[in-house]
């Protein structure tokens, strides 16, 4: 039976090499991204990068912790089991590694492996399989009791989801007696789905209590499965659908097709339309088949298994350290458009990073024209090797960044010129890892340009109507040399750039001018200190009153506050101490920029203590805006509505938060008099 383990940290066990200073703030670069992702995924079932990005992300990050363990924090999320785990889980060692499957697109990977299973030592027949894109679970039986239940997790532990998988009703909690009745242990692999039908109506169901809905069945799924509250999962459509023999003791079988039979006989659903198969083209005729039913199916299918059906081969052929050799996924094409990569260039980032970016010719993406896609960096540029002139597939999950899924090579490809100066300011390159980096770190002004654009985001600054191509604009014009001096610069010198209008100039002015006044959090963010990004700025926010306070504090000092490393302390401490950053923040200071304690203003704003939620299209304000101009004046902002809230504020468009506050009686009110509410006088 698997038993519950601990996960150890095996930091103090290491020999300890001394950490560059880069490496550590990817660390808690990573760190901060990979968090900010969980949020869009998690909370609120946005993704934002593809599951293949986020992978790359934990994996490189799982890199820089093994090779230098005095890296990690106790919350670093490769210390949680399945990567993106929205509550705390035990973990518990499978009976038997749960191994990922090998996938493949190409015919001549699956011709491969056909001939491979059907030569000798691979004598048998296959039994094919409709790929489930759902999530593996492994439940596992004593003497034909249900008595574990877990994700796949890192294949080796999963969470124990034992409590929730109780409520789920295709998994029988005890075995009906099969053949020979059930066996003394049994361990089952399986995928855990949504139907699609009980998916679109649990969203409906979701957003009519003015919850936001899951971006998809799988992920409906996993959220599902994974509620620290089991009367939750029991209340949503999962269905288990078992697949596997993971593990057993007092079990006999010869072949794949008894152990469907007796899975089906124990009580568990098994996958539709399996069938059993010899030769390729019987093979390619299936993932056709399956390919053409896939749009009128119930359940989201990628592909089809190919495996070998005799266990005896199995056994012989054994497995890789991550895949047995016995079993191949044949995926179907990804969903996405194919276009062509026009150019490859290199975008500098706020930190002085090249970025490789590909250009493509411009494509819809499931309504969205597409133009671009990150290449991440120059070690991943050369493993998918992509080039001028290749035809790409680019994908897109939610509302994403695009990623290129696949390439075909061009007829007449040309390999991008790798920069050796910086293609903004000239200076010499370093190659830091897989990263080119610029060496003139206060002076390039396409750090600057990527800077300001940093500085406005939503989490900084939050200037609207500053963008990239603004920013650029600022910078060529000269307006802008320093940070600061964006705080300085009029609606009269705005409307001599290019492109700007009296109107937009004094909205841009005014946009800027209500962004002086900014709490501490948003301005370290702003500040761009390596590896601080919203969370770590808001742990520090909340342990110093003062922006002085934090640059006194010793490293020491900084480690104590909830969540911040000591490494990332003092890094922190370093860039506070560094005399151009001191100048910087003076500059800002002397622009009129003023920083705020977090709370000082809430707790006497105007909306102090009260709740807030938007719906629909508002006339003047961007949805950021107007919660940040209620978050400042006190109020908490809130996404569902109950009759705990204050005020449904009500633009065009709205949804179905409106009726909600209707029937809980929830006060509605719009713009103007959102507006009212935040001069009034306190
Ligand atoms: S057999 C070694 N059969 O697809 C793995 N897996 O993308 C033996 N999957 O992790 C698994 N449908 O969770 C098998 N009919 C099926 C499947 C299936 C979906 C999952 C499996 C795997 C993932 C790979």
């Amino acid at each position: 039976m698997p038993a519950i383990r601990k996960r150890q940290r095996t930091a103090s066990s290491t020999r300890r090499r001394r950490v560059p200073r880069d490496t550590a703030d990817r660390a808690t670069q990573l760190r901060e991204e990979i968090r900010r992702h969980d949020e869009h995924y998690y909370v609120e079932n946005r993704p934002a990068i593809s599951d293949d990005a986020y992978d790359r992300l934990v994996a490189e990050l799982r890199r820089i912790e093994a090779r230098h363990p005095d890296l990690v924090t106790p919350d670093s999320p490769t210390r949680r089991v399945a990567g993106r785990v929205a509550g705390a889980f035990a973990s518990v060692r499978h009976a038997a590694p749960m191994l990922s499957l090998e996938a493949t697109r190409a015919p001549a990977d699956v011709a491969a492996f056909v001939r491979r299973m059907s030569g000798p030592g691979g004598d048998s027949d296959l039994v094919l399989e409709p790929k489930l894109d759902g999530l593996s679970v492994e439940v596992a039986y004593t003497n034909g009791k249900l008595v574990a239940a877990s994700t796949r997790g890192d294949g080796i532990e999963g969470e124990d989801v034992l409590a929730n998988v109780r409520t789920i009703r295709s998994v029988p909690s005890s075995l009906r007696a099969g053949r020979n009745g059930a066996p003394r242990f049994l361990s089952i692999r399986g995928e855990m789905l949504m139907p699609r039908s009980a998916f679109t109506r649990m969203n409906r169901e979701l957003a009519a209590r003015g919850d936001e809905g899951f971006a998809n069945p799988r992920n409906a799924a996993a959220g599902s499965l994974r509620q620290l509250d089991p009367a939750v999962t029991a209340s949503r459509p999962l269905r288990y659908v078992a697949y596997e023999v993971l593990d057993s003791r007092g079990a006999d079988w010869s072949s794949e097709r008894d152990v469907l039979g007796d899975l089906r006989r124990w009580g568990f659903s098994v996958p539709e339309r399996v069938t059993f198969a010899r030769t390729l083209d019987q093979v390619e005729r299936y993932h056709r088949g399956i390919a053409g039913l896939r749009d009128g199916l119930d359940y989201e299918v990628d592909g089809i298994v190919i495996k070998g059906c005799s266990l005896a081969v199995r056994e012989r052929l054994g497995s890789t350290s991550h895949h047995p050799r016995w079993a191949l996924a044949y995926k179907f094409e990804a969903r996405g458009e194919t276009t062509t990569v026009e150019d490859i260039v290199f975008q500098v980032g706020r930190t002085g990073v090249l970025t490789p970016v590909a250009l493509l010719r411009p494509v819809d993406v499931g309504g969205v024209t597409v133009a671009r896609a990150t290449l991440h960096n120059l070690d991943e540029l050369h493993r998918r090797d992509v080039q001028i002139g290749d035809s790409v597939r680019v994908h897109r999950a939610g509302d994403v960044i695009p990623e290129i899924v696949e390439r075909r090579r061009g007829a007449h490809r040309r390999a991008p010129s790798i920069p050796r100066r910086c293609p903004g300011c000239r200076a010499a390159l370093t190659r830091d890892g897989p990263f080119l980096r610029c060496t003139n770190r206060w002076q390039c002004p396409s750090q600057l340009v990527a800077a300001i654009v940093h500085l406005a985001s939503d989490d900084a600054f939050c200037i609207q109507g500053l963008g990239g191509e603004v920013a650029q604009r600022l910078v060529d014009a000269s307006l802008v040399r320093r940070l600061p001096d964006l705080f300085t610069v009029g609606a009269s010198e705005f409307r001599t750039l290019p492109g700007f209008a009296a109107r937009s100039a004094a909205k841009l002015a005014e946009s800027i001018a209500r962004a002086r006044r900014i709490e501490l959090p948003a301005f370290l963010v702003a500040l761009g200190i390596p590896g601080v990004g919203k969370a770590s700025a808001r742990a520090l926010g909340d342990a110093y009153p003062t922006l002085d306070a934090l640059v006194g504090a010793s490293a020491e000092e900084i480690a104590s506050v909830p969540n911040i490393g000591a490494i990332q302390a003092a890094a922190i401490h370093e860039y506070l101490g560094d005399r151009r950053t001191r100048a910087l923040i003076d500059g800002f200071l002397r622009a009129g920029v003023r920083i705020e304690p977090v709370h000082a203003e809430r707790k006497r704003g105007p909306l102090a203590g009260k709740r807030i939620a938007f719906t629909g299209t508002l006339p003047t304000l961007s949805r950021a805006e107007a919660s940040r101009l209620a978050e400042d004046a006190g109020a908490q902002i809130t996404e569902s509505v109950s009759e705990k809230l204050d005020y449904l504020v009500v633009g065009r468009d709205p949804g179905s938060k409106r009726a909600n506050a209707e029937r809980a009686g929830v006060r509605i009110i719009d713009e103007k008099r959102f507006r009212q509410l935040l001069t009034r006088a306190v």
